[in-house]
């Protein structure tokens, strides 16, 4: 597909996301993702963590965009599971380690069973942060466990689990309304895939996100979740039958040559 209609296409997603509104979770919870954003943002651990995996450059399909969104989020849950007790040391301290495990969770995106080896990677990392080895075992973990339509085990409730599951949830959040606005173009932008290919793999597609309506694991994320979803199939719906009229319109137009200067085409010769 050539770049205009690249660009024409994601204009487009984005034209239809506007369209359907902001999440639920953007609305109701803005206090706490903007506090989680500000944190995130004020902490030079976080950008020092973002340049280790942006230098190794391995996202199709999940730029660094994904991972502030993700790790973002993840501190937001954080807050609100805690229920905003943001003076005590210890939901602090876990809003960051939320971030890092944001930050990382893709950090082998582009390999094979990517959360398993996700988490032995970030192992390389995390001596950088000066952790305590019990918060290592807990990013680790919440890494392992975060890939969509795997059981997550050692549902135990406690601080942990609460890690695990928040990242489980703000990496689903993305395949709401960015699945179309964002990572579908930045999975088949650098493939130059054609725009007749996409199409055929939408419909299924759109039956996979479907499924993960039901899997968020946090009771926040059980409330805002299924709604990202929902925003999520109304674009894709809407966005498929657009780009199929409009390829439709495009096969229908007549094969001419280059119009002459100052002249008529052969189609308008034609209808005279
Ligand atoms: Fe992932
Ligand atoms: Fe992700």
């Amino acid at each position: 597909m050539p770049d205009h209609e690249y660009r024409r296409a994601i204009d487009l997603s984005r034209a239809i996301a506007i369209e359907v509104g902001t999440p639920r979770f953007y609305l109701e919870k803005a206090k706490e993702v903007a506090l989680s954003r500000e944190w995130f943002a004020n902490e030079p651990m976080s950008a020092a963590g973002l340049r280790m995996v942006a230098r190794r450059n391995t996202f199709p399909g999940h730029g660094l965009i994904h991972i502030e969104k993700v790790a973002v989020d993840s501190g937001a849950l954080v807050l609100i599971e805690e229920k905003g007790k943001i003076s005590d040391s210890r939901v602090r301290r876990l809003v960051f380690l939320a971030h890092l495990a944001g930050i990382f969770h893709d950090i082998c995106r582009s390999e094979r069973e990517h959360a398993e080896r996700g988490a032995e990677e970030v192992k390389k990392h995390l001596p950088f942060f000066s952790l305590q080895d019990g918060e290592c075992a807990d990013i680790i973990n919440a890494i392992r466990n975060h890939e969509a339509f795997q059981s997550s085990p050692n549902r135990t409730g406690c601080a942990p689990q609460i890690l695990s599951d928040v990242l489980y949830d703000a990496d689903k959040f993305r395949w709401g309304p960015d699945n179309f606005t964002e990572t579908l173009w930045a999975m088949i932008l650098p493939r130059g895939i054609p725009l007749k290919t996409l199409l055929t793999r939408f419909l299924p597609r759109l039956e996979g996100i479907r499924q993960i309506r039901d899997s968020f694991r946090t009771p926040t994320g059980r409330e805002y979740g299924p709604d990202f979803i929902d925003r999520g199939l109304t674009i894709g719906q809407k966005l498929h039958a657009a780009l199929t009229a409009a390829e439709q319109r495009e096969k229908e137009l007549p094969c001419e040559g280059p119009r002459p200067r100052g002249g008529i085409s052969q189609q308008e010769r034609r209808n005279k």
